[in-house]
């Protein structure tokens, strides 16, 4: 299954690249006229090579039926035109450059670059494996149905490499306060749905900070648990397998990022609310979305954005809103 689950992830990039580039009229020339086609048939492929590898978790598809579903996709675009081993090729570079500026990043920027590299580095390596991905479908539909309020996209794999996470945190509105802040118990950072542990160990390897993370899927606490170095030196880290909205937020929290990208509308309601009744003036507030800002203007203001390369974009946004008085 290994092989199959590493052929399906790698045309899922190439089939996100090349709707990416129908989108933006940037395919080769001899597909021109079919890009609104080409594009639906790259969405309609990614959702059934989706809906397979959801069946393999379930052990109701096998890797053959994986690798069929695989190359039928491409079959299908090269016959439209699309040079899919480009695609794939170019899928393939990618990755292998955002990897070598995240090392570059944390060589020349992360606070403990060593610690940092080699939990990247570790991160990376789960996030390639099946039995990682499964053990997340499988939380998340135990999660949904027990409790009965979220959804499953609610629950979305995604991360951020710390190149990226590095831009936003250079943005000349904010970087001025971050590195003032004493790097202290009285000056902590949260990370509200904190996955497998990267922006929590951004924030503390990369930064200094005293971190935590909440996670509701306990296989991503456990292998967010599972990378750290814990050298007594180092910031404190915690993680709590837990609902974010049940963490106590008081006013030792300088820093709270939300990985609210995937999140149902409800949750990102409740947790707004939640912030708005507990953060500290002047905290600060990192997210994929502006929405803390936008629906609380009394309570937030945006102070800057940055455009960034994310496992599920190459141009995501993320911004900065600052706790008014
Ligand atoms: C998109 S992921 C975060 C990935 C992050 N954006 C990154 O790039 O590293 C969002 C996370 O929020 C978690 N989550 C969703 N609802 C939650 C809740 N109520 N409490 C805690 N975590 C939650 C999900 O399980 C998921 O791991």
């Amino acid at each position: 299954m290994r092989d199959a689950f590493a052929a399906a992830r790698n045309i899922a990039g190439a089939l996100r690249a090349v709707a990416h580039d129908a989108r933006s009229g940037r395919l080769e020339a001899g597909v021109g006229k079919s890009v609104e086609k080409i594009q639906m048939i790259c969405v309609a492929f990614l959702e059934s090579i989706r809906e397979c590898v959801n069946e393999a978790f379930q052990r109701v598809a096998s890797a053959e039926q994986l690798t069929k579903r695989v190359e039928t996709a491409k079959r299908a675009l090269r016959t439209l035109g699309v040079p899919m081993d480009v695609y794939e090729e170019k899928a393939r570079k990618e990755r292998q450059c955002v990897a070598d500026a995240e090392e570059a990043s944390i060589r020349s920027a992360a606070a403990y670059p060593e610690d940092l590299s080699l939990v990247v580095e570790r991160l990376r390596r789960e996030e390639e494996r099946f039995e990682f991905h499964r053990s997340i479908y499988s939380d998340a539909h135990r999660v949904v149905g027990t409790l009965g309020k979220y959804s499953e996209e609610n629950f979305s794999y995604g991360s951020t490499p710390f190149s990226s996470f590095l831009s936003a945190w250079r943005c000349p509105q904010v970087a001025e306060i971050l590195n003032a802040l004493p790097r202290n118990e009285n000056n902590r950072a949260a990370v509200f749905g904190s996955s497998s542990g990267w922006l929590v160990y951004y924030l503390a390897y990369g930064f200094r900070f005293h971190s935590l993370g909440w996670e509701i899927l306990p296989s991503l606490v456990d292998a967010a648990k599972s990378v750290a170095t814990w050298r007594p030196e180092l910031p404190r880290i915690t993680f709590t397998a837990g609902d974010m909205l049940d963490a106590p937020l008081d006013e030792t929290f300088a820093l709270v990022a939300l990985t609210s990208q995937c999140w149902d509308k409800d949750l990102t309601k409740a947790v707004h609310l939640k912030l708005s009744a507990s953060l500290r003036p002047h905290a600060l507030v990192l997210d994929y979305s502006s929405q803390l800002s936008d629906n609380h203007p009394q309570s937030f203001k945006c102070v800057a954005f940055k455009n960034v390369p994310v496992s599920w974009h190459p141009q995501q946004k993320l911004y900065w809103m600052q706790r008014m008085k």
